[in-house]
């Protein structure tokens, strides 16, 4: 494997010891995940339960990594989220996503409020500031990196829909690509 997987590994690793104790404590009974953006699998080839990865096309790195780190209970959906029907999911579901680049992150917050699933992930990429904010003297203040900014606006979003929101930060990743949100509806 390339240094590069064997990276994305330890990020899927460290994301789910945080992730796992938050939402072990809300469910408090076996659940799924939906990987969302899961490209290789390197988060969700890590969790003991049912995993269903989802992603606009499985890169071949996926099998590889299957090979080194055997999981049977998963289904690929080779499919965009958006055409992803969760009602073909059985039993308990969380989102999670790492590096859900763009608008990904978005679709993410807006189906976990519709259906009040726990989600939590890793935004990337974070789309242009005016996407969110049709103000120019509120976007002229943040001229440079609004990948901080653009988080906090989604996690109002959340809170604004009756979530409890937590943020994690991975301290061996570099910003912006190293902050979890963390939503779990009430
Ligand atoms: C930056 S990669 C992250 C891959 C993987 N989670 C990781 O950490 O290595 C983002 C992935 O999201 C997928 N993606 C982006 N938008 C998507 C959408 N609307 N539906 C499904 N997959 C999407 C891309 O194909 C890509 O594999």
């Amino acid at each position: 494997m390339t240094s590069k997987i064997i990276k994305a590994n330890q990020n899927g690793k460290i994301f789910l010891d945080l992730v796992k104790p938050i939402f072990d404590s809300y469910f408090c009974s076996d659940y799924n995940l939906v990987d969302i953006g899961a490209g290789n699998g390197c988060c969700g080839l890590f969790w003991p339960n049912f995993v269903y990865f989802v992603d606009r096309r499985k890169p071949n790195t996926f099998d590889d990594i299957l090979q080194v780190n055997p999981k049977t209970n998963f289904k690929y959906c080779e499919t965009d989220f958006v055409d992803f029907d969760t009602r073909s999911v059985e039993g308990k579901t969380s989102f999670v996503g790492i590096h859900t680049c763009r608008n990904l992150a978005d679709l993410i917050i807006d189906r976990a409020i519709s259906e009040r699933t726990p989600l939590a992930i890793i935004p990337c990429c974070h789309p242009s500031l005016n996407e969110y904010i049709h103000d120019d003297s509120v976007q002229n203040l943040f001229s440079g990196n609004c990948a901080v900014y653009i988080d906090r606006i989604r996690q109002k979003k959340l809170l604004e829909n009756n979530f409890e929101v937590y943020y994690r930060i991975i301290e061996s990743i570099n910003p912006p690509k190293n902050r979890i949100i963390i939503g779990l509806p009430k």
